[in-house]
């Protein structure tokens, strides 16, 4: 158990800010299955009628228009996926579908789908020898630069020196938005476990327990280790990062494979975001170690060439040419989800003087701690756990709820 401290929030709720090392709870715990392994490496012409595919090909850029639109890009503004207007939207489709359809003619294509989704790939494997870009303090950054990668590649397939990548963002409905979904779109992926009437568990969307985490660590990840020390994820990537991925579940269940779900574009759109707006709480808090600051990665260009971005030159979005429409999140009611005796359980004692610590801080008002756990085994991946604690002769109280993607080592 960290620190804990006050915060002005008016919600009265206790946010317990967890960070785990290893896995546990304090008792409960539910778990959702998810295809992982091999990537599925969907077709444009498994979803699209010969018709269909024929009405968003209208879209595509020659190498001239493409070359003149990414000459002329100034900043560009992302909004929610359901706020674009009919056009947009249709033009976000040909994008995706035109990628898409490179792949199905070149797999190796450096400006189709595959590559991109196998770009993200790249950094969640220790196998290729690249960075592991989750679970540690690279996760926001990088994950920024390789959002405006595809960004560029989606702008130029059309053409489009305004486009701007759309977010979801899940507080407003908590359903998978209807603009990803259904055959004949080049935004649905087969592989997906639910469809856009099932509701997103509230308890898995708690954004504001994570806004609250008072430092950049806490919030988005630990410093990467040397040698062989661990990786420790941020409480933002453990809690509805990963609950929103795993839910989705298919591709979107594991790294190796999820940026082959375009859905993988509005969640990580939003996540994004999630940086910005914890920094206009919090300001700009960042770490000033120059392991950080200073740490450049490749990514591809529109064109497939290659380019490298330092860190600290993706801390402000418009460097990167883009902005969003505002960092505002809707603050979801979250119904405590009751426990479950019968569920898969498993209960973590808490040694008598941090039970006595934790019942001090609860009494003097705290709002959120930090638990953290260490040399647990996990027993399965995906897991989601649902935290809840309790004290003899008080039935459990639910605290929290995270989740722990599988990683490729
Ligand atoms: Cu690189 Cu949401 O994963």
């Amino acid at each position: 158990m960290k620190k804990s401290k006050k915060t002005n929030s008016g919600n009265a709720r206790r946010h317990f800010i967890k960070q785990v090392a290893g896995i546990a709870a304090l008792s409960g715990s539910i778990g959702f299955g998810a295809g992982f392994g091999i990537p599925r490496i969907a077709k444009a012409i498994d979803y699209l009628q010969p018709g269909e595919w024929e009405e968003y090909r209208k879209y595509e850029a020659t190498p001239e228009q493409a070359l003149r639109a990414m000459r002329e890009r100034k900043i560009v503004t992302r909004k929610h996926i359901g706020d674009l207007t009919a056009q947009e939207l249709t033009k976000f489709k040909a994008a995706v579908g035109i990628m898409r359809a490179r792949s199905d003619i070149n797999p190796l294509d450096p400006t189709g789908w595959t590559s991109q989704a196998l770009q993200h790939a790249l950094y969640c494997s220790s196998a290729v020898r690249n960075l592991q870009v989750h679970w540690c303090w690279f996760f926001l950054p990088w994950h920024r630069g390789y959002l405006h990668s595809v960004e560029n590649m989606l702008a130029a397939a059309i053409g489009d020196k305004d486009f701007a990548l759309p977010y979801w963002d899940w507080t407003r409905k908590p359903y998978i938005d209807p603009a990803y979904s259904g055959f004949g779109n080049p935004l649905h992926d087969q592989t997906r476990l639910y469809t856009s009437t099932d509701q997103i568990p509230l308890d898995f969307m708690d954004i504001e327990a994570a806004l609250q985490a008072p430092n950049f660590f806490q919030f988005a990840g630990y410093p990467y280790p040397d040698g062989q020390g661990e990786l420790v994820e941020g409480v933002m990537e453990q809690s509805f990062h990963n609950n929103i991925h795993n839910w989705i579940g298919g591709n979107m269940g594991a790294f190796p494979t999820a940026a082959f779900d375009p859905i993988f574009t509005g969640h990580h759109g939003n996540i994004d975001r999630a940086w910005d707006a914890w920094m206009a709480i919090h300001g700009k808090k960042l770490p000033t170690d120059e392991r950080w600051l200073n740490t450049v990665f490749t990514y591809p260009t529109w064109d497939g060439r290659l380019t490298r971005i330092a860190v600290k030159d993706m801390i402000k979005t418009k460097n990167l040419g883009y902005e969003f429409t505002d960092v505002e999140y809707r603050q979801l009611s979250i119904t405590p989800p009751a426990f479950k005796p019968g569920a898969t359980s498993f209960e973590v004692n808490v040694v008598d003087k941090h039970r006595q610590q934790i019942a001090n801080k609860m009494k003097s008002g705290r709002r959120y701690g930090l638990l953290k756990f260490e040399r647990v085994q996990v027993p399965t991946h995906p897991l989601c756990v649902r935290i809840f604690i309790g004290t003899e002769g008080k039935s459990p109280q639910y605290i929290s709820t995270f989740t722990i993607l599988p990683v490729q080592t």
